[in-house]
């Protein structure tokens, strides 16, 4: 199903309850990152955002065998520098609008994240990968370096050696290997990856959506300033939280020995 007047030339868009799945769909290129994926991908991410009845997102790609084998190397080399500022912010900024979302983000990872693959991967906020996956931001062997983000995130997530041992050596990891180093969160059999993703998803979609915009919120913001500025991003969050039904419905539910249904207000 279709969200947009214009149906996007590259995703598939569909709705599985509160859960909205969005596949990158250009598996003959192995779902390579063109300028048309990326401005599609913006503007489903801004759809979602708007979009009180989608909880939770689940980002993958076609195909069974990449999630995303990285920019379009045919793009790439056509660019000058301007083009490639372009580029570079075009993909940043798609990037943090998943990033920014205050809505959980899944990337589904069945097979290459490589490149600006890795980089989309990384600014979800949870990663499952299949044991068939491999990651890597191997843009030095291309004669440039990872654009949309790689360097920064995986600074952040993995930390400076194995940030620094990645992009200039450029050589793939395996999903175990990922999950070892902290950029993958789940490892699972191929076979089990959707089942466990949408496992994930439907939880978080269960879950009281305020509350989880505050934990989304104050560990990104965390994460750039100082403890005190976090912890007082974290007391505001909080504070919010007791304005909602779904805390009154959380805790009585608890102390009704009951399931909580969260409604989102
Ligand atoms: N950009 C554009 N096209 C890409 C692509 C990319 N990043 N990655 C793969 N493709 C295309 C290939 O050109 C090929 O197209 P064709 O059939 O029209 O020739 C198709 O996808 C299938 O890829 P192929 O290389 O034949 O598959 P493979 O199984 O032999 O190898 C990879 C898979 C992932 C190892 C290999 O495609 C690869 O190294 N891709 C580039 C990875 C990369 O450097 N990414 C960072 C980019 S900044």
């Amino acid at each position: 199903m279709s969200h947009d007047a214009t149906s996007p030339q590259h995703l598939l868009i569909e709705d599985r309850g509160a859960v909205r799945v969005v596949t990158i769909n250009r598996p003959d290129k192995l779902n390579a990152l063109n300028r048309t994926v990326l401005d599609e991908l913006h503007a489903a991410f801004a759809q979602i955002a708007d979009d009180s009845n989608v909880r939770v997102a689940v980002l993958r790609g076609a195909g069974g065998k990449a999630f995303v084998a990285g920019a379009d190397i045919a793009e790439l080399a056509a660019l000058n520098p301007i083009q490639a500022r372009d580029f570079s912010r075009r993909g940043q900024q798609m990037m943090r609008r998943i990033e920014t979302l205050g809505k959980p983000v899944i990337a589904m990872i069945g097979g290459y994240a490589l490149g600006g693959g890795m980089e989309l991967a990384m600014c979800c906020h949870l990663r499952i990968a299949s044991d068939t996956a491999r990651l890597g931001q191997p843009e030095i062997n291309l004669g440039v370096l990872p654009g949309f983000g790689g360097t920064q995130r995986l600074l952040r997530l993995a930390g400076r050696g194995a940030a620094l041992e990645l992009c200039l050596v450029g050589k793939p990891i395996d999903a175990q290997r990922a999950y070892e180093l902290g950029v993958v969160n789940r490892v699972v059999p191929f076979e089990q990856l959707e089942e466990t993703t949408f496992a994930l998803a439907d939880q978080l979609a269960a879950a009281a959506p305020q509350a989880l915009r505050g934990i989304l919120d104050a560990i990104l913001i965390g994460g750039e300033c100082g403890i005190d500025a976090g912890l007082d991003y974290e007391t505001q969050a909080f504070a919010v939280c007791a304005s909602t039904n779904d805390m009154r419905e959380g805790t009585s539910a608890f102390l009704e020995r009951r399931k909580p249904s969260f409604h989102g207000d």
